[in-house]
């Protein structure tokens, strides 16, 4: 139970072990033509939806790449180990970033980018750029309030790393108004690393014309050249794709609003449960990830929990990054990850609470309860 890679579906499993086919052939374009039109939904956009061989990090370079130029004035957003790494992109390309942080476990103030965008009258910030679901802390930002103020800014770009929020809750590209929303294929997407998405909005196409950025592999052009004749430009990870058609598909059967749902109850019962076992969440509790949680361990060292977890019941969970290392684990519960799994997460933690005295018999039970509680909210 890690935030990904994720759990893969029996029949996605299956599909992975087909023979390759060619990906020139009208097979591999038919499939591609579905793959396309299923991430469309999944994004909730009439946008380009292109698929790039390469993990979630690609994805997030190619959105900085294609849509900037040397020099450019940006808003980074920073809040965690994943908004770091974007300040990383950005600075190695000769971006001038502004900051704008909140305390590891704490959400980004979306009135600071307000003011900050407010404040430039001569519009030279090119964009905003920031992670939605902040995988290291289980933080969500409030992306809908900052797209707001991005649209009222009215000429910046909103940049975004979808990776642990896309399939897991709602982000609704066209209604947003999202520019380059990137994701990665080991997390909602329930297949194994290896692709990841990109979002183009016609704006972010538009600055595409004026990107100076170095660029070959991820040169966008490229792929949505090829796209338009449900191609890619260079060979791409074709059984993956077979892998991703059938996620899709069975994303589709499920409905987007049953994912965020089950998501968001699996969030519920493990928070709720874990606070009735004195144990802490990382994370502000009004801002809490539907895909990850961080728990703070204040009396035994987290990774020492982790493992006993791990050596006890075969159950890996996330270690804290960083200054967090030892001081919180993370349980990732976003994917193909059902009512079981949480009960399973919630009696492992407190059997090893048991172990170690920390609490009763009658907390453990009541941990359960508490869970039972949230997952028949339907
Ligand atoms: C929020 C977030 N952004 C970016 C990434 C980077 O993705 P990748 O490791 O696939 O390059 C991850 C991976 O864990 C993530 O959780």
């Amino acid at each position: 139970m890690i935030p990904g890679p994720t759990p893969v579906p029996e029949k996605v499993l299956q599909a992975l072990g087909k023979h390759p086919i060619g990906h020139r052939s009208k097979e591999f374009q038919k499939l591609v033509e579905s793959t396309t039109k299923n991430l469309q939904w999944l994004h909730q956009t009439q946008n380009d939806v292109l698929t790039i061989t390469g993990s979630g990090t690609a994805a997030m370079e190619a959105g900085i790449i294609n849509t900037l130029s040397s020099g450019d004035k940006v808003i980074c957003g920073e809040n965690g180990k994943f908004g770091e790494r974007w300040v990383k992109v950005a600075q190695e390309f000769g971006l001038e970033v502004i900051k704008i942080s909140s305390e590891w476990g704490t959400p980004l103030n979306p009135e600071e980018f307000a003011k900050k965008l407010e404040e430039d009258k001569r519009k030279e910030i090119k964009a905003v750029i920031l992670t939605h679901s902040e995988t290291s802390t289980g933080v969500i930002n409030d992306l809908e309030r900052i797209s707001l103020y991005i649209r009222e800014h009215g000429t910046a770009l909103s940049i975004v790393d979808c990776v642990t929020s896309l399939g897991a809750c709602n982000v609704p590209v066209d209604e947003w108004k999202l520019d380059i929303v990137a994701s990665g294929s080991q997390k909602g997407y329930m297949i194994p690393p290896g692709l990841s998405f990109i979002a183009v909005s016609e704006k972010a196409w538009e600055a595409t014309e004026k990107s100076d950025l170095p660029k070959f592999y991820l040169n966008l052009k490229s792929y949505r050249k090829s796209l338009l004749s449900n191609s890619n430009p260079y060979t791409p990870a074709v059984n993956l794709v077979f892998a991703l058609d059938e996620a899709l598909k069975m994303m589709r059967d499920e409905g987007l609003q049953n994912i965020f749902q089950r998501h968001n109850k699996h969030k519920l019962a493990l928070s709720n449960a874990v606070k009735s076992l004195n144990l802490k969440l990382f994370a502000d509790e009004k801002y809490l990830s539907p895909s990850i949680t961080a728990i703070e361990t204040e009396e035994i060292d987290a990774e020492e929990f982790r493992n006993m977890i791990k050596n006890k019941f075969d159950i890996l969970l996330a270690g804290g990054q960083d200054h967090l290392k030892g001081k919180i684990f993370r349980v990732g519960h976003l994917g193909y990850i059902n009512d079981r799994d949480i009960i399973t997460i919630i009696s492992a933690i407190s059997n090893i609470l048991l172990d170690q005295n920390k609490i009763t018999s009658q907390q453990a039970g009541d941990a359960l309860l508490v869970a039972s509680k949230y997952l028949k909210a339907d």
